[in-house]
């Protein structure tokens, strides 16, 4: 079993996200892009990070499996609303780098979320950190009080397209040739109704299932804070 933590992207894993970007996305932002995003109080940056096998406890010793057994009733896997205060993270001082697999994006801009960004490392795609994180973007906006989420896709992207149905994403419109790179058309999608309880019932099922998927590729979900 390993250990998977969601924080807020902080300045020591820059380098990391540019390397994910690259590796996703051959290079969609700049470090200047990611530093602007960190600054920016309407932007939300959120990432995935292995915490390996072992973990030390509080009182720096290894931890035993009684405690690992503990540890994972105490956390209960997945509290999103234990997600640190950016700013505090931010802030930190230097610390060890935990290796980033994941990282997700939004602008809260008025009512909406605008998912700028959503991309899982490639070794490590297929084992349900995409909907954890997607499912963690969501619930992050739902706690701001946004009313729907969007975002644009290359119609070509399969995999992305059958993740956002699985949030019940629906096409809103068409972009023609969007992409600069391809001259590819993207599908806008939207999610409304995140202020509802619905939307509160359907977090709580994506849960339930994100956790079987995660605790099936040997992750365990540890919550931040
Ligand atoms: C899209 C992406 C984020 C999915 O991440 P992931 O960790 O592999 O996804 P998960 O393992 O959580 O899978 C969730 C769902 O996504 C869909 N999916 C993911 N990979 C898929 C694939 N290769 N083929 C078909 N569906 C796929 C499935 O619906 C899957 O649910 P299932 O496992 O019950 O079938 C990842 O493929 C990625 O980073 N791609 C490159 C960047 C990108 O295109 N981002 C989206 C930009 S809009």
């Amino acid at each position: 079993m390993t250990f998977l933590e969601l924080q807020p992207l902080s300045q020591d894993l820059l380098p990391a996200a540019l390397a994910l970007d690259q590796r996703c996305f051959n290079g969609l932002w700049t470090f200047d892009g990611y530093q602007r995003e960190l600054d920016s109080p309407s932007s939300e940056l959120l990432v995935l990070v292995e915490k390996g096998a072992e973990r030390e406890g509080a009182d720096g010793r290894q931890a035993t499996a009684k405690d690992r057994k503990r540890e994972a009733s105490e956390t209960e896997a997945f509290n999103i609303q234990n997600i640190p205060a950016p700013s505090n993270h931010r802030n930190s001082p230097a610390r060890p780098s935990p290796s980033l697999l994941a990282l997700g994006c939004y602008w809260a801009i008025l009512e909406e979320a605008h998912i700028t960004i959503l991309a899982v490392d490639p070794t490590y795609q297929r084992q349900g950190l995409g909907q954890a994180l997607l499912y963690a973007l969501l619930t992050s906006a739902r706690d701001r009080g946004l009313e729907r989420a969007t975002l644009e896709v290359r119609i070509s992207n399969h995999s992305a397209l059958s993740l956002y149905k699985k949030f019940d994403f629906r096409e809103a419109g068409h972009r023609r040739h969007y992409y600069p790179d391809t001259g590819e058309d993207a599908l806008v999608l939207w999610r409304g109704g995140m202020q509802t309880p619905d939307f509160a019932e359907r977090l709580l099922q994506w849960q339930q299932q994100i956790c079987d998927r995660l605790s099936q590729t040997g992750w365990q979900w540890l919550t931040g804070g």
